[in-house]
């Protein structure tokens, strides 16, 4: 059996320490074959489109340096997996920034995401926006949906891309499957790794925290899809803390 650890929407430095360092204890303990970051795992505060808090001190810096230290514990927890960093429209937002603001800028290699984030020195693989990866029959990429309700999303993503798969973006779990003359679909959503009460919305976020594995047993694929639930998850029959 083949597994494929799946998180996303990390947004750091809105990430949450717990369950990151959860998510960090798992691939630790149970080394799946492969780990698969999937997208927006940086937030890029500072070049959004949208208002900024002018109080926030954290610099773009501070968010790449966080992200990329990450990636480091990652690696040495994962020592044998391959490492996917599949990007997200929060690290979109770096080139088109560029494009916007200092187009003359937008060809240097420094200010390309794989070398921000170190990815050569932790070998880890970079998959460009929108592209994602194929797990099996399961397409997984970060997604470009969101819909108001759980599993709305996953659906709408069903529709769009006609097959199986996986993605972020919504911050939540959810699940839709179909079953026709094509044979048997699903898609998740993949929940979030970032604060639940983050300092820039007012009022409840219909969120969720977690992660998913894909088991890859020959042409199958079986997915688990892990809630971490206020700082703690269940696993084998086991409560994990
Ligand atoms: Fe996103």
């Amino acid at each position: 059996m083949k597994t494929s650890a799946v998180a996303n929407d990390f947004h750091f430095t809105f990430h949450e320490p717990k369950a990151v360092r959860l998510f960090l204890g798992f691939v630790k303990e149970h080394q799946p074959r492969q780990v698969i970051i999937n997208g927006d795992l940086c937030d890029f505060y500072k070049i959004s489109k949208f208002d900024k808090d002018p109080n926030r001190i954290e610099s773009l810096q501070i968010e790449i340096d966080a992200a990329s230290d990450f990636l480091g514990e990652l690696r040495d927890a994962a020592t044998g997996a391959d490492v996917i960093f599949d990007e997200g429209n929060h690290e979109h937002r770096l080139r088109k920034y560029l494009w916007r603001k200092a187009e003359a800028l937008a060809s240097l290699k420094c200010l390309e995401l794989p070398k921000l984030l170190k990815l050569d020195k932790y070998h880890i693989k970079h998959v460009p926006y929108g592209e994602g990866v194929q797990v099996g029959k399961i397409f997984v990429y970060h997604g470009t949906i969101v819909r108001q309700d759980s599993s709305y999303t996953a659906k709408a993503e069903f529709l769009k891309n006609g097959c199986s798969g996986m993605s972020g973006h919504t911050h939540r779990d959810g699940k839709y499957v179909k079953r026709n003359r094509g044979g048997q679909f699903a898609w998740w959503e993949n929940f979030c790794m970032c604060k639940l009460d983050p300092e820039y919305v007012d009022g409840i976020v219909n969120w969720s925290q977690g992660f998913s594995l894909i088991h890859s047993v020959g042409s199958k694929q079986y997915v688990e899809q892990i809630h971490i639930n206020k700082g703690s998850y269940v696993y084998g029959g086991q409560i994990h803390k």
